[in-house]
């Protein structure tokens, strides 16, 4: 719907109902409506945003727990999600920022956001991609695997890559800049179609179904018999665990996040430490928001990339904003193909 010359509108929010223990549910969430003055205060420096896309990101599962975490405080109850998500400018009392820019950062989820602090907001130059590739390729998924993979993995060509969560934002990129860089490189997803599409579309040498493997060790055995020298880990656990076992010496392990234990009271505990000594390997964590100085740097190599069909991209963009709360938790529950969106739909 138009806003031109509106004052306020009504506003459709996605708001936490309680903290979760176990897995997060769809009715863990609740919509509730309520009216939004569409100015920025004067003097506030703020913006007022209409909210295009909604990004589901597993560190929003962490917030659900009410756990705190360095980075990463949980939501307030009854008030809207927040998380990455592309929007277009509709009032601004910053000076960085005018009527009608696009831009993408953190957001509400919500129809329409005042969003105070600024500081987390990129304008969007190049409209010349779908707007949803912001909250995925273009965004900090992207970032997040172009970080992980140059500025940590230590890549060499020829190298075993395995990466977990493969089929996610992060994994299918990752793994293909591995393969852009001459690696050998295994991947593992939730579903039979993930799996195909690891090989079929993202290049991926070889992929297999962790949910249907009961022995990780065996697995990654018969999957990644050479050994593995970078592994990427997206979801932490028993895979981690598993990996250990695998490693080449020097292997390396990139630690981005560990989606399979965000819900938990009491995360696995991580059995193989003693193979980090005998292969000589080495553990390194990181957190991609360190390092948006090379925001510019990434665009400039990922944008051809997509151009010339060099890497391929896959979303799943659910409509309306009524479908977040199903859409984000099918984000652990194996649901997901490619990267989660929402598209809203303004009434
Ligand atoms: N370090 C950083 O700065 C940084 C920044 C952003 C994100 N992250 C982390 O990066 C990881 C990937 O994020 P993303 O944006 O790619 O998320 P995503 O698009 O939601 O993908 C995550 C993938 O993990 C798989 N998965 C879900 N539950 C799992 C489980 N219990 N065991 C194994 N796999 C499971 C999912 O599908 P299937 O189960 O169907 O395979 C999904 O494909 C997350 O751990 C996130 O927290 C880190």
């Amino acid at each position: 719907m138009g806003t031109e010359g509106m004052d306020e509108a009504s506003n459709m929010k996605v708001v936490l109902k309680h903290y979760i223990t176990g897995s997060a549910q769809e009715t863990d969430m609740l919509l509730t409506a309520g009216t939004m003055k569409l100015k920025a205060p004067k003097d506030s420096n703020a913006v007022v945003l209409k909210n295009l896309f909604l990004s589901c990101d597993p560190d929003m599962i962490f917030k659900m727990t009410g756990h705190k975490r360095e980075h990463c405080d949980p939501y307030t109850l009854g008030s809207p999600l927040t998380g990455y998500g592309v929007g277009k400018v509709l009032d601004s009392a910053n000076p960085d920022f005018a009527v009608d820019d696009l831009v993408w950062g953190i957001t509400g989820w919500e129809e329409y956001s005042l969003i105070s602090d600024t500081k987390y907001l990129m304008k969007i130059q190049r409209t010349d991609v779908p707007l949803s590739y912001y909250t995925g390729i273009l965004g900090m998924p992207g970032m997040t695997a172009y970080v992980g993979f140059y500025e940590h993995c230590t890549p060499k060509k020829g190298d075993y890559v395995f990466v977990s969560g493969a089929c996610g934002a992060v994994g299918q990129l990752l793994g293909q800049f591995a393969k852009l860089h001459g690696c050998h490189v295994v991947g593992c997803a939730g579903n039979p179609d993930t799996v195909d599409l690891l090989k079929k579309k993202f290049g991926f040498d070889d992929a297999f179904n962790y949910r249907q493997e009961p022995d990780y060790d065996a697995t990654l055995k018969k999957y990644c018999s050479e050994g593995i020298d970078v592994y990427f880990d997206i979801v932490g656990g028993k895979m981690l665990d598993a990996v250990l076992l695998n490693l080449r010496p020097h292997g390396r392990v990139v630690m981005c996040g560990m989606i399979s234990q965000y819900h938990l009271e009491h995360p696995d505990g991580i059995l193989n430490l003693p193979s980090m000594v005998t292969k000589e390997a080495q553990i390194q964590g990181y957190l991609s928001v360190n390092y948006y100085h090379l925001y510019p740097k990434f665009l400039e190599i990922i944008l051809p990339l997509i151009k010339e069909s060099k890497v391929a991209y896959v979303e799943d963009v659910a409509d309306g904003l009524e479908t977040a709360p199903k859409v984000l938790v099918g984000i652990i529950n194996g649901l997901n193909i490619g990267k989660k969106v929402v598209a809203v739909d303004h009434h």
